[in-house]
């Protein structure tokens, strides 16, 4: 054996018992990682770290079009937004308009137009009376439901959202217009 195999055999050694300290350093280093993130579980459950770990973990794993909320987050608000308004309008009768012809036109003519039901028709002759009561009784009666001699006049022409103001219009709007 030359001068020089036994230099190359030392040296080889030498980094041949530096790699094997290296492999024992990485395992145990691997093993200490590991243990932060899988620390046997209490019998009490998982540590809070833990939880927010994994917490982290499920984030990052969340498929990109799982959280692209953008156009599914909004369009599900408006959505609701709009069934909001949709529900909140229903129970405001015609929009809540204040023009008693509209609310005529749209339900008190069904029977007042032609006299469904013993209602008295737009015609004078069959207000005279009723307009001798004075505003007030008549508007009480459109707006409670009344039973004359004629038929039932029911409570708020039978639309309950209708409002003790819209029953106001519509009643004077109908007074006006008798010929
Ligand atoms: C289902 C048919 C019907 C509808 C709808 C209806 N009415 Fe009548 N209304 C009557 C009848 C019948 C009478 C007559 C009651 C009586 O005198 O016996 C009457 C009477 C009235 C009177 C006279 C009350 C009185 O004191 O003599 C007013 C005012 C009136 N209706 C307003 C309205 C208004 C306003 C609406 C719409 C919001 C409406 N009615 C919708 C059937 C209806």
């Amino acid at each position: 054996m030359t001068k020089h195999d036994a230099t190359f055999l030392r040296h080889f050694s030498m980094i041949i018992a530096g790699l094997m300290v290296f492999t024992v350093f990485l395992i145990l280093f691997a093993n200490y990682i590991y243990a932060g993130f899988t620390a046997a579980e209490s019998a009490d459950g998982p540590s809070e770290r833990q939880v927010a770990q994994m917490a982290k973990v499920d984030e990052r794993l969340t498929p990109i079009g799982g959280v692209y909320a953008g156009e599914t987050g909004r369009a599900a608000m408006l959505a609701a937004a709009e069934a909001a308004r949709a529900a909140a309008a229903s129970k405001v009768a015609y929009g809540g308009t204040l023009d008693g012809s509209v609310i005529y036109g749209n339900l008190c003519g069904a029977c007042h137009n032609a006299g469904v039901g013993g209602a008295p028709k737009m015609e004078m002759a069959a207000w005279n009376a009723r307009i001798a009561q004075g505003m007030d009784v008549m508007v009480r009666h459109a707006i409670e439901g009344f039973q004359g001699d004629g038929g039932i006049m029911p409570a708020r022409g039978g639309n309950p959202s209708l409002t003790d103001e819209q029953i106001t219009v519509t009643v004077q709007y109908m007074v006006d217009t008798l010929q």
